[in-house]
Formats: C-alpha cells, structure tokens, sequence
C-alpha cells in the first residue's frame, strides 16, 4: 500500500516537472532572446523597413541614424548619390541639407569643452562663457586676449613647448563678445557683401570665438592669413592636437565646415577628442554628431 502510494507520488512529480518544463520551453520560445532577424524586420511597418533597406539598415548599424530624419536621409542619397551611408546620415544630421543659418537651435552643452558652434547651432545673445581669464603671455600686446581657464593653460603649455622646439606662436584674437562680432561681421558685410563675408565670417551668436575656447594664431612674423606658409603651421599640424586644439576649419572641408579654409583659427576640445579628429581626419561638426549629440545626459 506504501509502496503504490509512492509510486503515485513520483509519478505526479514527473508529470508536473514535465509539464512546468514544457511551459517554460514553450514561453522561452515566444518572449526569450532567441536570435532572431525576422524579429527585427518585424519591428518597423513596411514602407518604413522598404526605405531603411535603400540605406543597407543603418538602424543596425549606426547608432547615431535618426528614424525621424528617413525620408531627409533619402533625398539627400538621391541628390549625392556617390557619398556612402554613413557620410548622408552624418551630414543630414548636421543639417547640411538645409540651407546655412536655418533650422538653428541654441547649443545644450554651453560651457562644454564639446561645445559645437557652426551655422546651425549658436550660442545666444546673453553668452558669456564662465571662467573667462585673461591670457598675458605667447599673445599680441596691443589687444586684451581672453580664454576659458582650461583653454588658457593648454595653449600655453603648446605656446611653451613650440618654443623649447624654436617655434614663435601667439594669439592675436580669441574671446569675443557677441556684440564686438556683430560690430566685425557688419563691417566685412559693408565692405564684400552678406554672401562673401558669410564664407569667412560668423554671424554675431554662431562665431566659436564667443565660446573663449578659440584662438586665431601667427608666428609674430607674417600676417595670420599667411601662417599656412610658416614652419610654425606646420608644428601646428603635428602637434596642436597633443594639447587639445584642432584646425577648426581645414582646406578642402568648407562644404562640411560652411567657412573657407583658416589655417591660422584653432578650437580648443581636449586631448581626447583633438587626437580622434586629427587620427580620423575629419571635422568637429561630424565628431559632434556622431559622437556627442543625444548621448549624454546634463
Ligand atoms: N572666422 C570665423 C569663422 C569666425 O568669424 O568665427
Ligand atoms: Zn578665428
């Protein structure tokens, strides 16, 4: 009688592990992490999934694509059909596929080291970046010359090593206020007009030198516009990015940029976002939106 007893019970056992086993295959089957593209294409509707697939899926692959730009991302494919996918979505984020000076927004990061200005993104009026210093050595001595704190001890460490190096770098502009470039861009709009002075010229509220993290550089020996052609550009090029400054507008980049070539204009980022553009080769306006926009939290 025992033993029947406990037959039974082992019996029941079984079956009820059996039965938990199989509820718990069958709810793994349907909710669990099974590998699963189908599961992927499924999430978008298909008209959606149909233009995703004319740029490869950069969902998958991209983490800086944006669902609400789809259709802006195709027009510009259709209208720059060699330039691969991940320049369209770079640049479309940028807002290059809107005319200069529209669509702009005031910047989230003020007072950021990531701090992006370009004909999209300003800065404001009332900007005035904390920490401003005055910066007495390695400049002109006809002009007050103005930097964030942290800007102003990197170039000075860059401004020394060039030296030790036989090298003569010195800013002659930096910090401006926005009414001195509104004062600065009026002028160059008086004397080439609005288009002209636009390739050259911030607009008061969108020039990087309102950010005190900017510097225009000579060698104290020819005019700034000539540095390109002085042994000091050239440690410039090699050397800039070890103390965190970057050629904020390099030749052949004006179409990513929207200014003209300045070897002589340097922005201040840091040493880990100067050395990664310089590796790479590429423009602040594209580091930004691949790497900065939308992925940390202030
Ligand atoms: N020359 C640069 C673009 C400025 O005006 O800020
Ligand atoms: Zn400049």
């Amino acid at each position: 009688m025992k033993k029947r007893k406990l037959k039974k019970a082992v019996i029941v056992y079984l079956v009820l592990m059996m039965l938990i086993g199989a509820s718990v295959f069958v709810f793994v089957q349907k909710n669990g992490k099974v590998p699963s593209n189908e599961k992927e294409e499924e999430k978008y509707p298909k008209e959606i999934e149909e233009k995703l697939a004319k740029l490869n899926h950069p969902e998958k692959e991209l983490n800086y694509f944006n669902l609400n730009y789809l259709d802006r991302y195709l027009s510009y494919q259709k209208s720059n059909p060699s330039l691969n996918v991940e320049d369209i979505i770079t640049r479309v984020n940028i807002g290059l596929d809107n005319k200069y000076y529209t669509n702009t927004s005031v910047s989230p990061y003020l007072n950021t080291n990531y701090l992006l200005v370009n004909k999209y993104i300003s800065l404001g009026e009332d900007y005035i970046p904390d920490d401003l210093v005055t910066v007495d050595d390695c400049v002109v001595t006809y002009k007050k010359i103005e930097l964030v704190s942290e800007a102003k001890d990197a170039f000075l460490k860059l401004c020394h090593k060039a030296k030790e190096d036989g090298f003569t770098i010195r800013v002659m502009s930096s910090y401006r206020s926005y009414d001195y470039q509104k004062q600065l861009y009026q002028n160059y709009v008086d004397s080439d007009g609005m288009e002209e002075a636009d390739t050259y010229s911030a607009r008061p509220g969108f020039s990087e030198h309102q950010t005190g993290l900017t510097i225009d550089v000579d060698n104290a020996k020819v005019t700034y516009t000539d540095f390109e052609k002085t042994n000091e550009f050239k440690w410039m090029i090699e050397n800039a990015h070890r103390f965190g400054f970057i050629l904020r507008y390099p030749k052949d980049k004006e179409h990513i940029t929207g200014y003209s070539y300045e070897s002589w204009h340097y922005r201040y980022v840091g040493v880990d976002i100067a050395t990664y553009i310089h590796e790479h080769n590429i423009t602040f306006d594209e580091y930004y939106v691949r790497f900065i926009e939308n992925k940390m939290e202030y």
